[in-house]
């Protein structure tokens, strides 16, 4: 059996681990963040090109392999080849959603929506920035955050309303 010096030392090396991996984003869920886990679950998203494939990242994505889901609201402002036009943006209560996948291709890590919410204190250039576990069981990186990191990558060049994947899948 572990002695409970040991359990110590095991405790200590794994929270200063995590807060390595995760620095000093907030992961604690707000209520906004339960209400965007159940939007990011609803069974009426439609995926990117009408397509349920895996998509893999480009340019200076940091992101894993995924897809990409939009809400029937986001969906509607797409043209005919799935794509948001140039110089449109997305309506308020839109929501596109990367579900990032293991290794594997099968398990999911993380759910990760962007939700346009304008009037949101929360938001960072109209949208909120979010990061969970699969089922929503756990904020990885809560909209309290408010984009810190997510937005200015965002903001690069050939952005489209703060969305970057039009141009590269
Ligand atoms: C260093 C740049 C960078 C950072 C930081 C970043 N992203 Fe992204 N993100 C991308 C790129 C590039 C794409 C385009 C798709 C791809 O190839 O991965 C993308 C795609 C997405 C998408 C799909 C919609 C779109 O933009 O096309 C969502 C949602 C998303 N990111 C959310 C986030 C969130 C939330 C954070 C912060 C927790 C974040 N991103 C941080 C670069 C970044």
């Amino acid at each position: 059996m572990l002695s409970t010096q040991k359990i110590i030392v095991i405790a200590t090396i794994a929270l200063s681990a995590s807060s390595v991996f995760y620095g000093c984003a907030k992961d604690e869920k707000t209520p906004l963040d339960e209400w965007l886990i159940e939007e990011s679950l609803r069974n009426d998203l439609v995926y990117y090109k009408g397509q349920d494939q895996l998509l893999d990242p480009k340019g200076s994505s940091p992101h894993p392999h995924f897809k990409l889901l939009f809400n029937p609201k986001a969906a509607s402002v797409l043209d005919a080849s799935g794509k948001l036009p140039i110089g449109a943006s997305f309506p308020d209560s839109s929501l596109v959603l990367k579900v990032t996948y293991k290794p594997n291709g099968e398990d999911i890590k993380e759910l990760v929506p962007m939700y346009k919410l304008s009037t949101s204190e929360y938001s960072e250039n109209g949208w909120l920035w979010a990061k969970y576990s699969p089922t929503g069981s756990k904020a990885l990186y809560s909209v309290s955050n408010k984009g810190d990191k997510c937005a200015s990558c965002h903001s690069s060049s050939g952005n489209r309303d703060f969305t970057l994947a039009f141009d590269l899948h």
